[in-house]
């Protein structure tokens, strides 16, 4: 078991904690490491002018998740996040690691029920659920995979409330409806863009949002780098940062702000292919 710590001061200011997604869908997670851990600093880096992800291969979201995890071991981070299921699938964390890293495949079995508790829809993208990694790492699960790749187009240009989102979801239902699942896995950050939306279309599914396990998982993390004998180099407040790599159609410090209560103080954009080894 992770050794859980909150230094004196109840305050991990000078931690830093990478977030990285194609888009927005790792805003809500970032969000909930500096309610969880105060003090901590976000640098989060949306891959904005490869997005999206979702429908390429396997072996290319591989280079870009090595990518951002250079850009990441460049800054010095404590900890970063693969805020992103269809990357988390072709790249899961290793021991190799250069940085502490969570994935998404890991923050699913955070939040599943026990194996006998029904049939599990999986949810998310062509590339995640094409890969398979996740019902391979949780292998007990009785598991019906649906790839829900138009619905994750809107979602992640914070179109919940259009026709188009409705009726998609009305779909969903019919076909989760007619899988017999008990349970749904929202394998894509991106769902929590139009979550009260899903809520309200699948009533008698049990939604269950890794995000909260990357969460926990991220805690664990940092609590245990942390001690009272850190030197804390520390600014006044945290300073989040945002990388992007390209134009992305959401306002995204605006989104942050807006939505999310999270203040970027400083947005750049980065050209991360430069810095593969
Ligand atoms: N947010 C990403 C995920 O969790 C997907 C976004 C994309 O397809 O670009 O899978």
């Amino acid at each position: 078991m992770t050794a859980e710590h909150t230094p004196d001061d109840g305050s991990f200011m000078g931690r830093t904690v990478g977030v990285f997604d194609a888009g927005i869908g790792g805003l809500p997670i970032a969000r909930a490491v500096t309610r969880s851990l105060p003090g901590v600093a976000i640098s989060y880096l949306a891959d904005s002018g490869r997005r999206p992800y979702g429908p390429q291969p396997g072996a290319t979201v591989a280079r870009y998740v090595r990518q951002a995890e250079r850009f990441f071991a460049d800054q010095g981070v404590d900890v970063w996040v693969i805020a992103c299921n269809t990357a988390s699938v072709v790249a899961p964390a290793t021991d190799e690691r250069l940085v502490p890293c969570v994935d998404m495949v890991e923050a699913v079995g955070r939040v599943l029920p026990p194996a006998t508790a029904g049939r599990v829809a999986l949810l998310g993208t062509l590339g995640t659920i094409v890969s398979g990694a996740i019902p391979r790492a949780y292998p007990d699960h009785d598991w019906v995979p649906m790839p829900t790749e138009a619905l994750l187009r809107h979602a992640e240009e914070g179109d919940a409330s259009s026709p188009a989102v409705a009726d998609l979801l009305r779909q969903l239902r019919h076909e989760l409806g007619r899988s017999g699942a008990t349970h749904a896995v929202l394998a894509c950050t991106d769902y929590t863009c139009i979550l009260p939306a899903m809520i309200d279309a699948l009533p008698g599914i049990a939604l269950l949002d890794p995000l909260d396990g990357a969460v926990q998982a991220v805690c664990d993390i940092v609590r245990s780098v942390t001690t009272d004998a850190t030197p804390t180099a520390a600014p006044e407040s945290p300073g989040h940062e945002l990388s992007v790599t390209g134009h992305h159609p959401v306002d995204i410090p605006a989104l942050a702000r807006e939505t999310y209560g999270l203040e970027f103080t400083t947005t750049a954009t980065v050209n991360i292919d430069l810095t593969e080894s």
